[in-house]
């Protein structure tokens, strides 16, 4: 939806969250009760939360968010409109609670609901944003998680009116609030993506983070085997939105639930180790208080949380997959480059991962130091790793000359992998190999592993692949926010259907694809 873009690019040239990342220059930290107590909330469970957030230490190792979520509220305005908390569940008010939070070192952070009622059947905000933003305002709150639940009529273009507003009356507050955004998980998991992404588009021009899909399952409600599918089911989900992350807008996998019985402590620690690969906002559904050491220890990894808060913000997206072992990578604000590696499988198991795969050069040497144990190592040629099953190792590389943008080419519906053969391309399940592991250098070429002097070139009937010419327009592709790759020569994206090349349309499944992070993604213009 490039025209649409440019349209609101236009509307709110300075206020946009992406053009001020300052509102929030790395993802949030804190405390949510949602997923862990739903709507049995009250004032001694955050009272006691905060206290335990200190003693515990998860307050100086950055958790420093506390957030309510829907339910705090009474079912009715007050007879000026206002909206009110239920003074039995906050018996002392929320100006109180946030003052204690406030107090112990937190900032405050609150859930409303952008259409007529929440989604637990509370007052929404629907024709109410202006008092309800003051309110929230005069109350000391400094963040709005707004979802979308009963928004009519229930499209796209509705959302956007509505967060728009929003972000309108938030950003002209004298002290604008963090704006998280519930719309686009109103939009995934459709057997389309195109309205799906045209909300992704505008996201990061209204708000500082997005609940981009599925929540995190609520703790109790499913089998066991249901939670760790709800990790990766929401893992899957991010690695499709990369080329949307920067410092100053975050997707939001939602919820950390660390003291949840149904997941093995690998289980745990991989979801901890994977959101912070990611960036990704890490805030904790949990019963604090109770919350082992083991559990504590994971969560404040200084390491694992530099990451986390990395000044460049980089998402990590996929090197490689096939089925066993996800193999992840970044680059970090200081040249270091991030190596993550998940063991998908049922069972213990071993893999290597070669340092070209990590995107760096061959006959160097680097250092490489494990997150979880702090060991340092010399690493060259490449990294043997045996992982438990669904545990995930991360390592920190450093001494690194330069990268080169190195990983799967995938297309985002179908989720198969850009694979090359002798001449060409073919769209297949993606399995590790060489063939699907593509280096895009600066100028825009894309090599395969298998074939580092071969170049994707657009040609007379699609695609093929010639020797590399960085000059040549046709080996040149541009990737833009929207998910297309655009070849330099023809003007036409890479599809993974009909010749593998075609007119560009309005983010059409066939034609919007996840690259290496790294990679330039042009911004605002025409597709
Ligand atoms: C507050 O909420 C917690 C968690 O739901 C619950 O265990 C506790 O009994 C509640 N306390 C009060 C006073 O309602
Ligand atoms: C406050 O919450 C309690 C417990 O959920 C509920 O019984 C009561 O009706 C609520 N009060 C108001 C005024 O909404
Ligand atoms: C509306 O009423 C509530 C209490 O009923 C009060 O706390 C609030 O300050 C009032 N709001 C305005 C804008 O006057
Ligand atoms: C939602 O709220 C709007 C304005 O507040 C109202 O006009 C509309 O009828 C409501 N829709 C439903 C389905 O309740
Ligand atoms: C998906 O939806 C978009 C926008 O409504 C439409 O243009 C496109 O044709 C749809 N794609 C498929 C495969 O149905
Ligand atoms: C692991 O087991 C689950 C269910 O028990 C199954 O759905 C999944 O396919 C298995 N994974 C692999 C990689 O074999
Ligand atoms: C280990 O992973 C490889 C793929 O990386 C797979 O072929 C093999 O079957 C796995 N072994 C076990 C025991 O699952
Ligand atoms: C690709 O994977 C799917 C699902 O795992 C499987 O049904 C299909 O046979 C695979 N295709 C090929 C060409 O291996």
């Amino acid at each position: 939806m490039a025209s649409a873009l440019v349209a609101i690019l236009a509307i709110f040239p300075a206020q946009a969250s992406i053009e001020n990342p300052s509102i929030l220059p790395t993802p949030p930290m804190g405390f949510n009760n949602w997923a862990r107590f739903e709507c049995g909330l009250n004032q001694s469970l955050f009272v006691e939360t905060a206290d335990a957030m200190v003693s515990k230490g998860l307050l100086a190792a950055g958790y420093d968010r506390i957030h309510l979520d829907d339910c705090w509220l009474q079912h009715e305005r007050a007879p000026n409109g206002s909206l009110q908390w239920n003074t039995t569940l906050f018996p002392n008010g929320l100006i109180w609670l946030g003052e204690c939070f406030k107090g112990k070192g937190f900032h405050f952070g609150i859930y409303e609901d952008s259409g007529n009622a929440t989604c637990g059947g509370y007052p929404g905000s629907r024709g109410h944003e202006e008092l309800d933003a003051k309110t929230f305002e005069s109350w000391g709150v400094e963040y709005l998680k707004l979802d979308g639940c009963n928004v009519y009529p229930d499209n796209e273009q509705e959302y956007q009116t509505l967060y728009s507003k929003w972000h309108q009356v938030l950003t002209s507050l004298e002290h604008p609030l963090i704006f998280s955004e519930s719309a686009p998980a109103y939009f995934s998991a459709t057997d389309n993506n195109t309205d799906w992404y045209e909300v992704m588009d505008w996201v990061p021009l209204y708000g500082e983070l997005a609940r981009h899909s599925t929540d995190i399952a609520v703790y109790g409600l499913y089998p066991a085997s249901h939670y760790w599918q709800s990790v990766m089911v929401n893992y899957g989900f991010e690695v499709l939105l990369a080329r949307y992350q920067q410092p100053g807008y975050y997707n939001d996998p939602d919820f950390i639930i660390p003291d949840w019985p149904w997941l093995t402590l690998d289980e745990k620690k991989s979801h901890f180790a994977l959101w912070s690969s990611f960036s990704a906002p890490l805030i904790i559904s949990a019963y604090i208080p109770d919350l082992s050491d083991a559990e504590v220890e994971y969560l404040t990894n200084k390491d694992i949380i530099a990451v986390d808060q990395d000044a460049l913000a980089m998402q990590a997206t996929l090197v490689s997959q096939d089925g066993y072992f996800d193999v992840l990578t970044k680059s970090l604000a200081n040249g270091d480059r991030l190596l993550t590696v998940l063991n998908r499988g049922n069972y213990t198991n071993s893999t290597t991962v070669s340092i070209e795969r990590v995107g760096l050069e061959t006959y160097h040497t680097y250092t490489v130091k494990d997150l979880w144990t702090g060991d340092s190592n010399k690493f060259s040629g490449s990294i043997h790793i045996t992982l438990n099953t669904h545990a995930t190792a991360i390592y920190r590389i450093s001494e690194v000359s330069s990268v080169i943008p190195t990983g799967m080419i995938f297309n985002t519906a179908s989720l198969s992998c850009m694979t090359a053969s002798d001449t060409s391309i073919t769209f297949t399940n993606c399995t590790a190999l060489d063939a699907q592991v593509w280096q895009v250098s600066s100028s825009g070429t894309l090599s395969p592993l298998s074939a580092p002097n071969k170049c994707l070139e657009s040609s007379a009937h699609g695609v093929s692949l010639g020797r590399c010419n960085s000059r040549s327009a046709s080996m040149r592709w541009v990737y833009h926010v929207t998910g297309n790759l655009i070849n330099s020569a023809t003007r036409l994206c890479l599809q993974e259907r009909a010749g593998y090349l075609g007119k560009c349309g309005e983010e059409l499944d066939n034609q919007v694809f996840g690259l290496p992070s790294g990679v330039r993604v042009v911004r605002g213009g025409k597709v």
